[in-house]
């Protein structure tokens, strides 16, 4: 077989998909989730092609999978309204309901959300590619996620249902709710990204709109009628459509005090820039990262070549946390470049629900596009694909490319390519991959593979000052969720753990007074009457 008709023969016949995947109709979404209703949406809707291509006698093409709502500004506003009269000033019923309510309504969405796994992993195939396992992964994941956070503010929860008494003064110290949260998720982790960041959000009582990522929509689809049941109305809303129409208004009203965007520093940029006042603004980000792997002379190469493979290729390398450049000393770098190549070649190529699958088609043909250009400029300025099938594309599949020597010159090494290319580079000095890391844009993580204890000491003081965690001979990876995730630089802002969270989304507020006899029998009148839910000693077993 050739090497076009070989990669063309990845593409299934709409038979050869197994029943209980195949989708059986089209998902048609008219409707938007606002102020506790499905409101249903006839203006222009946005067409919905998967990650996957079918053979057909009329040719092969990527699936349609159905249609989303292409919403205007007139409906942003809609739900903008929505979210801000359901926060009320911070008077609204969410707002000022006790924490053990608000967990009960929280508990109810998880056991709707439930319901919904097999329809939700399926779509998770279907509109970007994900594995099966990988798809149930971060459906189960983002479950888990929802209770260790219930647990989580349980606890806090617990250290904040006493009094205070210093220098004079005593005090009662929560955290209380921002206001309207705006939640974008990133494409890659449609669900769970936007739920690590929409969940803490509402659980400590703001209101919230969220936007799914332009790939990753149909997914949730799923979920509004729980969103709809389980909680207030107003308290989450939903909405689709291009960013400039229906995001730039929400930012420029003023009215969005907090935003959780996990996507480029550009947009991010752009959104923070629409805000009238940005001071007031608080923002919570996951941005691009570069993150390098150094593999020194001293390296276990095989190890390092399967961790290292995990790290570049789990979900085609579409992940924030990616190796996305491999720094190896000289000395190994044959060895490391050919065992890497080795594996890459053997890695099971196909379908999301192929059993066993590792390279996966991508959510849509502009991502191979982008992925052939980075890849020539860096043949173009000196480096060479090394494994066999490397670059081999068809539509929206991309058959990774090992990529070496790359070098300075080539877009390869700062670019964050964000899919299957792995660049791969040498040194001869030290100095070298951590001038690399200094003088990068990015600090989320590295990964450092050797076996030397005082070689690894020596590069783990300076380099914890440019990244926010160093793997020793492991791949980067944002778990376990209750670990702090975050970056430096142009990487992030804020810090994402199942703790962390919750405050972020949340400030202190004390209520306090001098401990008069008189304020005294206020405070211990409100507490024993439970006549607010604020200043309470009681606490959520
Ligand atoms: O895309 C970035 C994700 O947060 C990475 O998470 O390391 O668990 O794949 P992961």
């Amino acid at each position: 077989m050739d090497a076009k008709s070989e990669i063309m023969d990845i593409w299934p016949s709409k038979q050869q998909i197994p029943e209980v995947f195949r989708l059986s109709e089209s998902v048609e979404q008219r409707e938007y989730l606002v102020d506790g209703r499905l409101r249903t949406w006839n203006g222009p809707m946005q067409e919905v092609l998967s990650a996957v291509c079918i053979r057909s006698e009329a040719g092969t093409a990527q699936a349609t999978l159905g249609a989303y709502p292409l919403l205007d500004e007139p409906q942003a506003l809609e739900v903008l309204r929505a979210a801000v009269d359901a926060y009320g000033h911070g008077r609204g019923t969410w707002p000022t309901m006790s924490v053990e309510d608000r967990i009960r309504h929280l508990e109810e969405f998880t056991l709707r959300m439930a319901e919904t796994r097999a329809r939700v992993v399926n779509l998770l195939m279907w509109e970007i590619g994900k594995s099966l396992a990988d798809s149930e992964k971060e459906f189960d994941r983002t479950v888990e996620y929802i209770r260790d956070t219930i647990s989580a503010l349980k606890t806090l929860d617990r250290a904040c249902s006493r009094f205070e008494m210093e220098q004079g003064i005593m005090a009662q110290i929560r955290r209380a709710p921002l206001g309207v949260v705006l939640c974008m998720g990133p494409y890659n982790y449609p669900l769970n990204e936007t739920f690590t960041t929409l969940i803490p959000a509402l659980i400590m009582g703001n209101t919230v709109i969220f936007k799914p990522p332009r790939l990753g929509v149909l997914l949730h689809r799923a979920l509004l009628e729980a969103f709809r049941d389980a909680f207030p109305p107003g308290v989450v809303n939903t909405v689709y459509g291009e960013g400039q129409k229906v995001i730039g208004p929400l930012m420029a009203s003023g009215q969005i005090d907090a935003l959780a965007f996990i996507g480029s520093s550009r947009v991010a940029g752009i959104l923070k820039k629409q805000h009238p006042a940005p001071h007031r603004l608080r923002c919570v980000l996951g941005l691009e990262a570069k993150n390098a792997g150094v593999i020194l002379p001293d390296a276990d190469i095989d190890m390092a070549v399967k961790e290292c493979l995990l790290g570049a290729l789990s979900y085609n390398g579409q992940r924030c946390t990616a190796l996305k450049i491999l720094f190896v000393h000289a000395d190994v770098v044959d060895a490391f470049v050919e065992g890497f190549a080795d594996e890459v070649e053997g890695l099971e190529a196909g379908m999301p629900w192929d059993p066993g699958v590792a390279i996966t088609p991508l959510p849509e043909p502009a991502r191979c596009e982008y992925l052939r250009g980075i890849v020539a400029d860096a043949v173009a300025r000196g480096a060479g694909i090394v494994n066999a099938r490397g670059g081999r594309s068809d539509r929206t599949f991309f058959h990774p490319a090992v990529v070496y020597p790359v070098t300075g010159a080539m877009r390869l090494y700062r670019e964050e390519q964000f899919g299957p290319v792995i660049a791969i580079t040498a040194f001869k000095d030290i100095e070298e991959p951590i001038r690399y890391i200094i003088e990068s844009d990015y600090g989320q993580q590295m990964s450092i593979f050797g076996q030397d204890p005082d070689r690894i000491a020596r590069l783990i003081d300076p380099l914890v000052n440019q990244v926010c965690r160093l793997n020793i001979n492991s791949q980067c990876q944002r778990g376990p969720d209750t670990f702090p995730f975050t970056g430096r630089k142009d990487s992030a802002e804020g810090t994402l753990s199942v703790s962390d969270a919750l405050r972020v989304f949340s400030i202190r507020t004390l209520v306090a007074a001098k401990p008069t006899p008189a304020n005294k029998d206020i405070i211990r009148q409100i507490l024993r009457q439970r006549r607010s839910n604020f200043l309470s000693t009681d606490f959520v077993l």
